[in-house]
């Protein structure tokens, strides 16, 4: 191997904007000419990186090699898959530190609701404020790139059921209040009500939350009464505001009344507890749960078009559909080559011409080569949408 396909293997061209701490830069890119800066080095903080843009930097050289192993870059390709096209790298290398810092975030929320759950259940109150840092860092990568973090929401790991659902519904209730141009405020009140929902379920017997089979009446009602501790622990938890709570103690209730723990009406409840019972149904539907498997987001759609409008809002589940789309990112859809995939990139798409990480063909009963596939650009088509136990192979590694 001679020199310089070794430097073009650890080395990788990147546009300052794409630096994350931990990333080891040798050089930086001028508009005129490339030069050799004196202080090569790892990136420490942040303030590292705003210097690097004050001195109007806009590339720079990065050392995988040198650079910190959780800073997102893939480890170094060997020698005979080099390529000099380091944009191609710094493109392959960009999506999948974003999947990283999504899965970071995901398991940063994981440790918190687990936390705080074990603490509850011992009479602790809950501090309100490291779920609000919580929510804004959900919404601010919510709004750099929605793409990669919904397709990792949309992973699913089948254990820890309650963690994944409240981060989901939190991640949804972005999502949708986005979609209806609400406040970031707002945004962050819902994110934090979504987190918190099912918080009262730490009070349910494991073998109800977990049973296998439909539930007895006597199981159903303990299980309702999640919400009933619901209603003690908002009331025990200081600064909760009014959205949060609604989200919290709503998503239960129907407009016809015959909703719980209250029997509220249509006209008391508000905007933000009716999105937050959509939401609600619509990841447990598209959960895997050990008595059911996960449904596709287009089944799901039918269930909630049929709730309404006695016990959803007909206006916002449409809003809702609207929202998600037919093929959401990180859902899974059959091309008309056989061909499934991961829908991976939406933003500024129609519908219906995603691009698509292809893994599998159906025709075969076989992995492929993983190809990412442009509808724009291609004949093919989305033939439907698929449910993950469609499938006889797992799709995570693809994630
Ligand atoms: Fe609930």
């Amino acid at each position: 191997m001679n020199e310089q396909s070794q430097v073009a293997a650890k080395v990788f061209k990147l546009p300052v904007a794409k630096l994350n701490i931990g990333m080891f830069i040798t050089k930086i890119e001028t508009t005129s000419s490339k030069i050799v800066i004196s202080n090569a080095g790892q990136i420490r903080n942040l303030g590292d990186i705003h210097k690097l843009r004050q001195h109007k930097i806009k590339f720079v050289w990065v050392d995988a090699e040198r650079s910190a192993s959780n800073c997102g870059l893939p480890k170094p390709k060997p020698a005979n898959h080099t390529t000099t096209d380091a944009s191609v790298n710094a493109s392959l290398l960009t999506r999948e530190q974003k999947h990283e810092n999504a899965k970071e975030l995901i398991g940063e929320a994981k440790g918190l609701i687990k936390k705080v759950l074990a603490e509850t259940f011992e009479g602790k109150a809950i501090e309100v404020a490291p779920f609000e840092v919580l929510a804004d860092n959900m919404i601010e990568s919510m709004v750099k790139d929605s793409d990669a973090m919904q397709c990792i929401a949309a992973l699913r790991t089948k254990d820890a059921y309650l963690l994944e659902h409240s981060i989901n519904v939190a991640f949804l209730l972005v999502t949708f209040g986005r979609f209806l141009k609400l406040n970031r405020d707002i945004l962050k009140q819902l994110a934090v009500g979504g987190l918190l929902h099912d918080i009262g379920k730490i009070y349910i017997n494991d073998a109800i939350l977990h049973k296998p089979g439909k539930l007895t009446d006597e199981e159903f009602a303990e299980m309702k009464s999640h919400q009933t501790h619901a209603i003690d622990i908002v009331a025990q938890t200081p600064g909760l505001s009014q959205i949060t709570q609604d989200v919290c103690l709503m998503h239960h209730e129907k407009l016809d009344g015959m909703g719980y723990p209250k029997g509220l009406t249509a006209e008391q409840i508000p905007m933000h507890g009716r999105m937050s019972c959509i939401v609600d149904i619509y990841d447990a539907l598209t959960a895997t749960r050990c008595y059911k498997e996960a449904m596709s987001p287009a089944a799901a759609f039918k269930i909630l078009l049929k709730l309404t409008p006695f016990h959803l809002d007909k206006e916002l589940v449409y809003d809702f559909i609207r929202c998600i789309g037919v093929y959401p990112v990180g859902s899974l859809v059959e091309l008309s080559d056989g061909r499934v995939g991961i829908v991976w990139e939406a933003k500024n798409r129609n519908v219906l011409h995603p691009v698509v990480k292809c893994f599998y063909s159906l025709t075969y009963k076989r992995y492929v080569q993983v190809e990412n596939v442009d509808l724009l650009k291609s004949d093919l088509n989305i033939e439907r949408g698929i449910s993950p136990s469609s499938l006889d192979v797992d799709p995570t590694p693809f994630y």
